[in-house]
């Protein structure tokens, strides 16, 4: 495996003229790896001749006051994980490298980002895009590979290849999770003893959705019981819970194909997310 800081280099490498019929998978990342990232590393090498892994903790998708200082870092580690899973070239550029200029040009994501995290988080999705989009015309991927843990972003991206015309074509790749069933996450480091304890209410919360959802219930109903059993068992504060179709985003109606539970919740330093797809 080899590391790379600079776009001109990697860009060199993997020039499409001279790649012949290789294809090449992209794994994008904000580091502090984990299994979840490792599973998407792992199912781009069998899908591709070459792997290309991106680490970069994006500011642009921070908001004030957000935790991108805090936010969990260990280059070291990251590139032994990276190399067991087969990655081929780890691409960890500088902010300065990333972002050299700001000529104040903007992606903002439609509807689909106003629901959920982007409610909470406003201009976050406009940073991913940004971001997405860059190491879309660096790497120049055949296949990007995102997971469903961060269900909204996937969905965002779907529909900024699609409506763009993105020559990449996304992989979903499923939530990795811990034995009691908390989503594996870089900022599960950032929860004390007690609240690591307590995180996997927030699954636990959105399977008794799942049975309420199978047995007819309504979708407010659901979400209330849902958040209900999250505060019962966890110092967490919800952010939201809400039932909407997916990949849309949209009002769940009962006549909807797909729908997704989604919830967000507050622990004193970090924030998780978690979904299940009804
Ligand atoms: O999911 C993430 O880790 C980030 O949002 C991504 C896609 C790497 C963009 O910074």
């Amino acid at each position: 495996m080899e590391i790379i800081h600079s776009i001109e280099k990697l860009q060199q490498i993997l020039n499409r003229n001279e790649r012949g019929n290789r294809t090449v998978g992209l794994v994008p990342t904000m580091g502090f790896l984990h299994e979840g990232h490792l599973a998407l590393a792992e199912q781009a090498k069998e899908q591709n001749d070459t792997v290309v892994m991106s680490i970069f903790v994006n500011p642009a998708q921070f908001g004030p006051g957000e935790d991108f200082e805090s936010y969990p870092r260990d280059t070291e580690r990251d590139a032994k994980l990276a190399e067991s899973a087969g990655v081929d070239y780890l691409f960890i550029p500088s902010v300065e490298e990333m972002y050299p200029t700001d000529g104040g040009i903007r992606i903002l994501p439609g509807p689909q980002a106003t629901a959920l995290c982007g409610a909470s988080r406003p201009g976050h999705f406009d940073g991913v895009l940004k971001v997405v989009l860059k190491l879309f015309n660096i790497v120049d991927p055949d296949r990007s590979y995102f997971g469903m843990k961060d269900a909204q972003q996937l969905a965002i991206i779907e529909t900024f290849v699609r409506d763009f015309n993105l020559r990449t074509t996304i992989v979903r790749v499923p939530t990795v999770r811990e034995e009691d069933g908390l989503a594996k996450s870089s900022r599960n480091v950032n929860l004390s003893e007690m609240e690591r304890n307590e995180a996997p209410a927030i699954r636990q919360a959105l399977e008794l959705g799942a049975k309420l959802f199978a047995e007819g219930i309504s979708a407010k109903e659901i979400e209330t019981r849902v958040a209900a059993y999250i505060t019962e068992n966890s110092s967490g504060t919800i952010d939201y819970v809400s039932m909407l179709t997916y990949p849309e985003l949209t009002k769940y109606e009962p006549s909807s194909k797909e729908a997704i539970l989604a919830c967000a919740v507050k622990f004193e330093k970090t924030r998780l997310i978690d979904n299940i797809i009804l």
